[in-house]
């Protein structure tokens, strides 16, 4: 299924202006309907850039699916947003995950090389195996320890094989409006019980969705002034760093502030990673250092809590994932 979003303005302007709307220069957002890309949708729209957005009835597995879907469209951009995700999961789905996390960035990458237009392309933290003790550049070799890393990396590969216009964003820890996240899934936790365990030996970095949509709008609209941003490789996350205890522990205390948790009394206890054990590893340490994006694009990212603090407070804000 296709969607085609506009500013309001020029979306009620141009309705029935179809055929004329089709031939217009547009972002392409692969996967409009996940947690990531429900944002960059919003975040575009805000900014009013144009685009159309594709589910997974437009498939990345295939190449002529996705060819015949640009044909007599002028995409200006791409950007990937569609992955497998489910982390555990993979561990015993590897083929399907190897296919949408490595064969279908590789078909999205030989496309947008056809069209000759930059592709933006979502990568992970968990390419690293969490070995490093201070935050992590881009020139760090990948070492993933997990399926889902593994086909990640494999993805960024075939990425930078395919075509030389590309911008690998790696990011961390995600949770966003539109999404099941460790956000919600904490308060709704918070609300139901008397105590909760969370592991308080991974290090990391929680990223509002919304800081990532901002960064790929930038690239996007710098890109479409005909100002240069280097490709690459590049590390986005918010600031800072915690552990996923600390991180409830945030989560906890402006929950109760702004009222969506009632239940105060919830205590939140720390545990080790050995005592919560997943089918899949996790990097113990996965920082990522964002010098370079900030310096590409001249920007100072937001720290941690203050992402935290403007999405637990937002209108936004999905009350109906936390009952
Ligand atoms: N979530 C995190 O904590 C996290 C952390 C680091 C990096 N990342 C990366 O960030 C990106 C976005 O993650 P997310 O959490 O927003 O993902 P998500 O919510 O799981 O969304 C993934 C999207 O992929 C689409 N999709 C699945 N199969 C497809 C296919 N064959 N063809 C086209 N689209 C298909 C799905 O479409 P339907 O809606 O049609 O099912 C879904 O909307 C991914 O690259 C992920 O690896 C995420």
């Amino acid at each position: 299924m296709e969607y085609e979003y506009f500013s309001l303005i020029k979306y009620i302007i141009c309705e029935n202006l179809c055929s004329s709307v089709v031939n217009k220069k547009m972002v392409w957002i692969i996967g409009c309907n996940g947690m990531l890309g429900t944002q960059v949708c919003r975040t575009l729209s805000e900014k009013n850039i144009d685009f159309t957005g594709t589910d997974s009835s437009v498939s990345i597995l295939d190449y002529q699916v996705l060819e015949d879907f640009a044909s007599g469209k002028e995409i200006s951009c791409i950007v990937n947003c569609a992955a497998y995700t489910a982390v555990d999961k993979a561990e015993s789905d590897v083929e399907f995950a190897q296919a949408l996390n490595a064969d279908g960035p590789k078909n999205i990458a030989r496309l947008a090389k056809k069209l000759g237009c930059p592709l933006i392309h979502i990568s992970t933290d968990y390419v690293f195996d969490g070995t490093a003790s201070s935050p992590i550049s881009e020139s760090t070799p990948v070492k993933p320890i997990g399926v889902y890393g593994n086909t990640k990396a494999e993805g960024e590969k075939a990425v930078m094989a395919e075509t030389d216009d590309f911008y690998i964003l790696r990011t961390a820890w995600l949770y966003g409006f539109n999404g099941k996240n460790f956000v919600y899934t904490m308060i709704r936790a918070m609300n139901a019980r008397e105590s909760v365990k969370v592991v308080c030996d991974q290090r990391g970095t929680p990223t509002n969705c919304v800081t990532l949509a901002s960064i790929i709008s930038g690239i996007i609209s710098k890109r479409l002034s005909g100002a240069k941003v280097s490709n690459g490789i590049y590390h986005v996350t918010d600031e800072g760093e915690t552990t996923w205890f600390d991180f409830a522990r945030e989560i906890f205390d402006m929950g109760v502030k702004s009222g969506c948790i009632t239940n105060k009394n919830c205590v939140v206890n720390p545990c080790s990673t050995s005592e919560y054990p997943t089918p899949a590893k996790r990097p113990a340490y996965s920082v990522l250092d964002k010098s370079k994006i900030q310096k590409e694009l001249g920007i100072t990212l937001p720290q941690w809590q203050e992402s935290l603090g403007k999405f637990i407070n937002s209108p936004l804000f999905d009350k109906k994932r936390i009952q």
